[in-house]
């Protein structure tokens, strides 16, 4: 089976630089020829509809699956940066179903979704009780992506912003959530600074969802980092992931 554009985001190199058939540039220059209706409806047609088949059963969300025309199709052909909101990754899940399993981590609280992807942690924290959530991605198609997750779980669209915050000085937020975003090295570092810089400011609660990826494992921030809670992952989440079997949520306890 050729399974294209699923491969390449999932495959051996997955996650690590972006391969990016377009990028983010000239993404915003095709969505200055289409509407965002246009948009939702390419989204609608070339994803699937998903619950219960990962850590949090009770989200939906616009997923990649078989049923998909680009599980075939040729990845080239597909119009976007890499579809990373188009997965439901598993740092993500673990993350997910903490806030989930935890909600007076956000009941009242301000929450930003830093590398939302798909939304689903945006969502919970939304569904948990939190007083204000933010959704962020650089990747302006899943900042709709997410707007469509909301409703699905009955939500209003929640926020989402596209800048890439980690390149400005942070706001006062109570809770940021970071699922599966430690894959890059270069990523990885800016991520640092500017979280730590966020704790410093305005004592900011931090937590990442992570598999345990190479590059996770080897940054600088993991000695700063406290276990929460870890999740053994579905059977089919494990297939789709490559020998990855849990994913761990870690809060950032840095020392100032
Ligand atoms: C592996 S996906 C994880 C998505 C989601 N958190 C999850 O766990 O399902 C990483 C996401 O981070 C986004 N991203 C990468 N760099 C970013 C940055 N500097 N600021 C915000 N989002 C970023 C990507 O576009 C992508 O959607």
């Amino acid at each position: 089976m050729n399974r294209g554009l699923f491969i390449c985001l999932r495959g051996k190199d997955a996650l690590r630089k972006p391969h990016q058939f377009v990028r983010y540039g000239s993404i915003r220059q095709y969505m200055k020829s289409k509407s965002e209706n246009e948009i939702k409806r390419f989204i609608e047609e070339n994803t699937e509809i998903v619950k219960g088949q990962s850590l949090t059963p009770e989200i939906s969300l616009r997923l990649f699956t078989v049923k998909c025309r680009f599980w075939t199709e040729r990845p080239e052909f597909w119009p976007f940066p890499d579809p990373f909101w188009a997965i439901y990754w598993p740092g993500g899940q673990a993350l997910t179903r903490y806030l989930l399993n935890n909600p007076e981590l956000s009941v009242g609280r301000r929450v930003l979704d830093l590398g939302c992807g798909c939304g689903a942690s945006a969502i919970a924290a939304k569904l948990s009780g939190a007083a204000h959530v933010v959704a962020n991605d650089i990747d302006p198609i899943a900042a709709i992506a997410t707007k469509m997750n909301c409703e699905l779980n009955g939500l209003e669209p929640l926020p989402c912003v596209t800048e890439n915050l980690i390149s400005s000085e942070p706001e006062n937020w109570d809770l940021i959530l970071l699922g599966d975003m430690f894959y890059d090295e270069t990523l990885t570092d800016s991520l640092h600074k500017w979280l730590y810089k966020c704790v410093k400011l305005y004592r900011t609660q931090i937590f990442i969802g992570d598999p345990g990826r190479a590059q996770f494992e080897s940054c600088d921030i993991k000695t700063l980092l406290y276990e929460q809670a870890r999740f053994e992952l579905p059977d089919s989440v494990r297939e789709e992931n490559y020998g990855l079997t849990s994913s761990t949520v870690w809060c950032y306890r840095p020392e100032y």
